[in-house]
């Protein structure tokens, strides 16, 4: 197996740490390929409720790996779909998915951030588009999610001038969910992941779907797809055993179906 990640469970929750420490976790396709690998593994294991995405002290990761890339022709990326095959991956995993983030979250970096379901930020979190620079693009995402996430003013002087937000920015501008002391980020959000991971796992899949239609569609479109939704929350033993424990004073016993 490869070691650009490390890979570890917590009860129901998976850890996955980008594992390039000496090059800020530049995401190269050998880390990008273990990664989707990764989320799909987990994604299929019943025992997962969460997954939780880190990276180091330093560098949640500080872009698409640069040296990799400086080369490539247009045709090399076209074929071989280098560094953007695996972003679909990533959009098609239905658990949640939360990014614990601490130091720079660069380009890819941040644009793996942006496509994870919660982003919990230690205070060292630095967010940036800085692609500009290199006279590229954030193409993992960037100028699509970072206008949903922020508006269109602070995307636009995010991706146009490589600005860069420190957690209390991002906090502050929607881009991230909550902060916390970097002593803390990996606990708090092993704490957060398992909490959600308690919940049933079919009510997380259905809230994320329908979260996720609040970005990509309209909203009477999106309001259909939440009461269909919820209707077939109705079908779940969950949602009777949730409600009835609650009736009952007692503590649900979920088997996630
Ligand atoms: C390759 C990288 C890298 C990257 C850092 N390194 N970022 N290598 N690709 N994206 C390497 C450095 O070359 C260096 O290697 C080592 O990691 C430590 O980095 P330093 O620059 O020495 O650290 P520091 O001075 O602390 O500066 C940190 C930094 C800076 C501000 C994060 O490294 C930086 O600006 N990095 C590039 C950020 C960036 O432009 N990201 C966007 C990439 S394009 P050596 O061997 O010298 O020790 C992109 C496109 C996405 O992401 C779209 C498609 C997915």
């Amino acid at each position: 197996m490869s070691n650009e990640i490390l890979t570890e469970t917590h009860g129901r929750v998976a850890l996955v740490t980008l594992n390039r420490p000496a090059q800020l976790n530049a995401l190269n396709d050998a880390l990008m390929d273990a990664l989707g690998a990764a989320l799909l593994r987990f994604d299929a294991d019943d025992g997962i409720g969460a997954i939780v995405i880190t990276g180091g002290p330093k560098a949640f990761a500080a872009g698409a790996d640069i040296g990799a890339m400086a080369d490539w022709s247009c045709m090399d990326v076209h074929r071989d779909r280098f560094i953007t095959r695996n972003w679909e991956t990533i959009r098609q995993v239905r658990k949640p998915v939360l990014a614990a983030v601490a130091g720079y979250a660069m380009g890819g970096g941040c644009e793996l951030a942006l496509a994870c379901d919660i982003v919990v930020a230690a205070d060292s979190a630095r967010f940036a588009l800085p692609e500009i620079k290199l006279a590229m693009l954030p193409g993992a995402g960037g100028t699509q999610r970072l206008p949903h996430a922020i508006g269109k003013a602070k995307a636009m002087d995010m991706c146009l001038s490589a600005r860069m937000l420190d957690a209390q920015e991002a906090d502050r501008y929607g881009l991230v969910s909550r902060v916390v002391p970097d002593d803390r980020l990996l606990d708090d959000t092993l704490a957060l992941a398992a909490r959600i991971a308690g919940y049933s796992l079919p009510a997380l899949v259905a809230i994320k779907e329908s979260v996720n239609r609040a970005w990509e569609g309209t909203l009477t479109e999106g309001i259909l797809f939440e009461r269909r939704a919820l209707y077939t929350r109705f079908a779940s033993a969950d949602a009777h055993e949730g409600m009835h424990a609650f009736l009952a004073k007692r503590t649900p016993d979920f088997q996630h179906r």
